[in-house]
């Protein structure tokens, strides 16, 4: 499902660069899930972000379904995302101006035709399975943390992606609302078989997930 070989990223820092991730190899296979644990600042985010080809590497690849992110250009990368990648975030990432439904059809819009589904069934079937189908016209701010995290799942399941990129999805909630929003991530990932990278530094959390890698100052640690 995904390939990272070599991956390391530098980045300028004052007067210099600083090397911020060194040579990640790693793979990922269809269906696993996998917990990517480290201290803050240890480089996880930026891992993830280069997976997703949300940023570019200095060195190495990134192969996701078999395609190198390299040899895509801007436009190519948000398709493959758009198909292939889900988001889950530390601060739930909803567009402020759009509702809950109209959140969680906007990736089913992006997809266009093809897929065959009318977005708003499909969006407003996603709400109901977060348990939200009172909530389809409630703006992000009307709606509390866990509530904004469900409405985030919705919307990352909805166009069922083959792989679920989860960023310490449960950061920014109380820890029992935290553990119903990733009892509803476990659900609706089993349910899909969707293939899962979960970033987290809470090791009762990763060891749901079926192995851990570990980061420590941008290396994996054996
Ligand atoms: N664009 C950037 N410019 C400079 N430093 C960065 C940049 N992005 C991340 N860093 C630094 O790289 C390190 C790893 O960051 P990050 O991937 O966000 O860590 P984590 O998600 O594990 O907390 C941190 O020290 C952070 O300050
Ligand atoms: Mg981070």
């Amino acid at each position: 499902m995904l390939r990272v070989e070599g991956l390391g990223k530098d980045v300028a820092s004052g007067d210099g660069m600083l090397t911020i991730l060194h040579e990640i190899d790693l793979a990922v296979r269809s269906g696993e899930a996998v917990a990517v644990v480290g201290a803050s600042g240890s480089g996880k985010s930026t891992l993830l972000g280069l997976m997703a080809g949300l940023d570019l590497p200095t060195r190495g690849r990134v192969l996701l379904a078999g395609q190198d992110l390299a040899a895509l250009d801007e436009d190519g990368r948000a398709a493959l995302r758009g198909r292939e990648l889900g988001f889950v975030f530390q601060s739930f990432h909803l567009l402020p101006a759009l509702s809950a439904l109209e959140n969680v059809m906007l990736p089913l819009e992006l997809l266009g035709a093809g897929n065959g589904d009318d977005p708003r069934g499909v969006a407003e079937a996603m709400l109901a399975r977060v348990g939200l189908a009172n909530r389809l016209d409630h703006y992000p701010k009307h709606l509390s943390g866990g509530e904004q995290q469900r409405v985030a799942l919705a919307r990352a399941f909805a166009v069922r992606p083959r792989l679920l990129l989860a960023d310490e999805p449960t950061g920014n909630l109380d820890a029992a609302t935290g553990r119903q929003v990733i009892d509803l991530m476990f659900e609706m990932n089993a349910e899909q078989g969707t293939t899962l990278i979960l970033v987290t530094h809470d090791e009762s959390l990763a060891s749901r997930c079926g192995r851990a890698i570990r980061l420590a100052a941008g290396r994996l640690q054996a």
